[in-house]
């Protein structure tokens, strides 16, 4: 059997998506392993949750400190644990075009509104103030520009006339806890290429 592929998860705060990963994990649905999380804010409950799992936990202190220096860190912290997939879980900071060169292709991000709609922080809240019919949440490859790169998998969710930001987050999240996991694992299988920024199904003639 071929070994397990390594995931790196970063986060910055709950770590809702960071669970919902290592729960399917557990389960069975996705075929990867977490070799490290990764969190840059010490309060971070997500940071004690992976470390509660038993997982191989790290705080790497971002405040106060050169985004290049502290991105290093990180870098060196995923090299060290062998990762093939950095996945971004609510980490709240944007990557140096160093970190990004030493992953190319591989490392994704999940945000909570239909890309290139609502980037950046309070998508649910530009969402309800747009007045749009219809949002979701998206799993993207990461670029050097703010929630932009080619899409993997997107899924809708209705906005009601009652939705408060709260009520649109929570079945928004709902939506994040299978897409991140569908997308992550498209991505390991292979199956997946980017072409011109459009990521597409290889067909077979193409092979692997
Ligand atoms: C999630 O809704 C995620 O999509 C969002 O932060 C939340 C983290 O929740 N990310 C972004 O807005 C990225 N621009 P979690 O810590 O419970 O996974």
């Amino acid at each position: 059997m071929a070994a397990l592929k390594k995931l790196g998860i970063l986060l910055s705060g709950r770590g809702s998506n960071f669970e919902a990963i290592a729960d399917s994990i557990k389960a069975g649905r996705l075929q990867a392993e977490i070799a490290i999380v990764i969190s840059n804010r010490a309060d971070a409950p997500g940071l004690e949750s992976a470390r509660r799992r038993g997982l191989n936990a790290q705080l790497i202190p971002s405040k106060g400190r050169v985004r290049e220096e502290h991105d290093a860190e990180v870098v060196t912290a995923l090299k060290q644990a062998q990762v093939d997939l950095v996945c971004l879980a609510g980490y709240m900071r944007l990557l140096s075009p160093d970190f990004i060169r030493a992953f190319p292709s591989r490392i994704v991000n999940i945000h909570p509104s239909l890309l290139p709609a609502f980037p950046g922080m309070d998508a649910q809240k530009q969402a309800l103030a747009y007045g749009v019919k219809v949002t979701g949440c998206t799993v993207h490859f990461v670029d050097e520009h703010l929630d932009h790169g080619p899409i993997i998998l997107q899924k809708t969710v209705p906005v009601l006339d009652s939705d408060d930001e709260h009520t649109l987050s929570a079945r928004i999240l709902q939506q994040e806890h299978t897409a991140y996991s569908e997308a992550i694992g498209l991505v390991l299988s292979g199956e997946v290429e980017v072409q011109d920024r459009v990521v597409r199904k290889r067909t077979h003639a193409e092979g692997k």
